[in-house]
């Protein structure tokens, strides 16, 4: 094994043990998963009850104490198991299901040794030869790339259900927790239907990767801005860029219903992150962010080796296969039956799927009205919405010198004008051209955010990145009623970047002020607030 420096990064935070460069389970482990592996019959697992006892024992030989789990962890799983699940689902469960999760744990450590030796080969298509891919922790400020197969990750989140991940030391290198016992223990706790909904989408994700292996891949990207120049980091935007920025505002296509995972076109969908990605996934938590790891839940993989978000950073997560649908949000949240992902695939194996963390201001209140607070929200969004590849034609926007919009669109659109095509810029950047933006109302759900604002702030990332568009769904949002028409004559007037930014700036130190308490919609444009809309435009 030739990576040894990405293993030992991540080795601590796994349960297999490397010894004489040869990753393996303890013996007692084996046995106990060969048992397992045997079916009910054999191992006498065959409850919720008796499956916290195997655990345990598990736990037990890979020297993890069982007190470091939620204290009712026992509980939840039987209550899951033995009470909630009918007695038909639970036979096949532990008949077929967990003896099959079995094989996948057996499996793990040469699934590893695989996944560092090709690791070591790939070298990364399209663009940025040379990438690492292997299994690390993707560390705050470090720009990189990890690229699993969905069987390792099959792999991993049955360490997960088994509770196997040494949980020690996470905390204090802010990781999230990553075993299931959080998402038991408060099944148990404070049952309700949306937690045990939760539950059900994972349980349904182990059903079919057991009766068949998936055979894609996913790749899970830290981004990050960066003043320094470097083929991976995104040039971080000075303080007066954006203001000067004379880059053209991309197309805004407004959605009223629908949902972003739903939209079927190539897009960046936005996840709305809490900094630590996943959010309350394995706890409580049930909204946007939560509800896409539930159907998606290879998502999850990324919770073990991505540590919180500062924020100049975004997470960016290609192949993530959906297995689940589902009705509701929140408190109403449903698992409603399997889901069969028809997306096409990439020349890596990755499902056309990309989904970018990028966690907003909690509860800002007053704040996001300051200009400080702006920049850091529009800087985020551009750090999710941009494209590595690109980082040399966003160093062209971010120069004073451009006298005509005609030069810089012909600098930026075109790929040959790019001084560096060394960096593979080329056949598959014209492919990655196609691809926009599918969001909504980023933080403003539980983070409280003001829509508006954040509809526009955005817009101008999406523009400033060189997207070709931005698909906004408005979930029927009262605020954003005149967002269509807004944004509409904004585009027909032929604002840029700059123009728009100005805008939001000044509505936002008036706000800050108290000079103004409209929208920014309203503000902008007053005659085309909602009422005077319906007498315009009956
Ligand atoms: C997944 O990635 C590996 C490189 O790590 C590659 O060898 C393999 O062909 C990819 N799988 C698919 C289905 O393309």
């Amino acid at each position: 094994m030739e990576n040894r420096s990405d293993l030992s990064s991540i080795l601590s935070y796994l349960p297999v043990v490397c010894r004489s460069s040869a990753l393996f389970w303890p013996s007692k482990v084996v046995e106990a998963l060969k048992a397992l592996n045997k079916g009910p019959d054999h191992s006498k697992v065959d409850s919720g009850q008796i499956l916290f006892l195997a655990i345990s024992d598990l736990r037990h030989s890979l020297s993890l104490s069982s007190d470091s789990l939620s204290f009712s962890t026992a509980d939840g799983y039987s209550l899951f198991f033995d009470d909630l699940m009918s007695r038909a689902e639970a036979n096949k469960w532990f008949g077929e299901v967990l003896p099959a999760l079995a094989d996948y744990l057996l499996r793990l450590p040469v699934m590893l040794e695989d996944h560092y030796k090709s690791a070591d080969s790939v070298s990364f298509v399209g663009a940025r030869d040379g990438l690492k891919t292997g299994l690390r922790l993707l560390k705050s400020q470090e720009a990189g790339l990890v690229l699993l197969s969905q069987e390792l990750i099959g792999a991993l989140l049955a360490c997960s259900f088994f509770c196997l991940f040494p949980d020690d030391s996470r905390g204090a290198n802010h990781l999230q927790v990553i075993n299931f016992d959080h998402l038991f223990a408060s099944l148990y706790d404070n049952y309700n239907e949306k937690q045990e909904n939760k539950i059900k989408c994972l349980i349904h994700y182990f059903e079919r990767i057991c009766s068949s292996i998936p055979v894609g891949n996913v790749s899970f990207e830290r981004k990050v801005l960066s003043v320094d120049q470097n083929v991976n980091y995104i040039p971080h935007p000075e303080a007066d860029s954006w203001s000067k920025s004379v880059a053209p505002l991309c197309l805004f296509e407004v959605c009223s219903s629908g949902l972003i995972e739903d939209y079927s076109k190539e897009a960046l969908e936005v996840d709305f992150a809490n900094k630590y990605f996943g959010g309350g996934a394995l706890t409580r938590g049930c909204v946007q962010e939560e509800i896409r790891f539930m159907i998606n839940p290879e998502l999850i993989a990324g919770m073990l080796f991505l540590p919180c978000m500062a924020d100049n950073e975004a997470i960016e997560v290609v192949g993530a296969e959906r297995f689940s649908q589902y009705t509701g949000y929140a408190s109403s949240f449903r698992f409603c039956g399997d889901f069969v992902d028809k997306k096409d695939t990439d020349s890596m194996g990755r499902r056309k799927t990309r989904i970018i963390a990028i966690d907003a201001l909690v509860n800002p209140g007053k704040r996001q009205y300051r200009h400080e607070f702006l920049v850091r929200e529009v800087n985020k969004a551009f750090c999710g919405f941009s494209d590595p590849c690109k980082s040399n034609r966003y160093q062209l926007l971010f120069k004073d010198d451009y006298s005509s919009k005609a030069e810089l669109n012909h600098d930026l659109r075109s790929p040959e004008s790019n001084s560096d095509n060394f960096l593979g810029i080329g056949p598959s950047a014209s492919l990655e051209d196609e691809v926009g933006i599918a969001t909504g109302n980023w933080g403003c759900g539980a983070f409280g955010g003001d829509p508006e604002l954040k509809a526009i702030i955005q817009w101008l990332a999406a523009s400033q990145a060189l997207r070709p568009f931005m698909v906004y769904y408005t979930f029927g949002l009262e605020a954003l009623q005149t967002l269509d028409k807004v944004t509409k004559w904004i585009t027909s007037h032929g604002w840029n970047v700059g123009d728009l930014w100005n805008m939001i700036v000044e509505y936002s130190s008036q706000r800050s002020k108290q000079e103004t308490q409209v929208g920014f919609l309203n503000w902008l444009l007053p005659s085309l607030s909602s009422d005077d809309a319906m007498i315009l435009d009956p």
